[in-house]
């Protein structure tokens, strides 16, 4: 299987049903999302959303989200899934090494990611690409 990886940069009737398809394999509550959110999210400058495709089919998606922040310009890699039917193909590493190679041409000085240790594909992949495990606790404040 021969993917490709692009960057969305328009909304389409393509690209909200891959979401769509997709998102509830990496969270049983992930709502779906309509045409004008995944308008908001490809306008976003601060985010790319990158996309797999085998034969023209959206089979992974990966966002990688830059921001500045005193220390430098950094950023994170999220909500990054594979379609079941396609998964230990390379997808999610092809993903994966896309965002790095564009955080690395955007000057990023580091690229952060969480992932469950259950998650067992998920950290194989971020370890074999290189990514340390750091020794922080991780919070999150939900707003109501
Ligand atoms: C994690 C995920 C994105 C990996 O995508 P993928 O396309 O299947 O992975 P790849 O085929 O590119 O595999 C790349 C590497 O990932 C690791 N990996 C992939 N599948 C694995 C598995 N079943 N068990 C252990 N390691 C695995 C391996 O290190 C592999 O390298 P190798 O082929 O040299 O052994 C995919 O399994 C997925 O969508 N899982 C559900 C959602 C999820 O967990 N997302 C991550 C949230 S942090």
């Amino acid at each position: 299987m021969t993917v490709t990886v692009e960057i969305a940069l328009t909304a389409t009737n393509d690209l909200v049903e891959g979401l769509n398809h997709l998102l509830p394999q990496l969270s049983s509550s992930a709502s779906a999302l309509t045409w004008s959110d995944v308008e908001v999210l490809v306008a976003s400058p601060s985010s790319r959303l990158f996309v797999g495709r085998d034969d023209n089919r959206i089979v992974g998606v990966l966002t990688l989200v830059v921001f500045a922040i005193p220390s430098g310009l950094r950023a994170w890699i999220e909500d990054v899934v594979v379609d079941e039917s396609t998964r230990g193909t390379g997808v999610g590493e092809a993903l994966t090494r896309a965002a790095l190679e564009e955080a690395k041409r955007r000057g990023v000085r580091s690229v952060d990611l969480t992932s469950r240790p259950a998650r067992i594909a998920a950290n194989s992949l971020y370890q074999k690409l290189g990514f340390e495990l750091r020794s922080t606790n991780v919070y999150r404040y939900v707003i109501e």
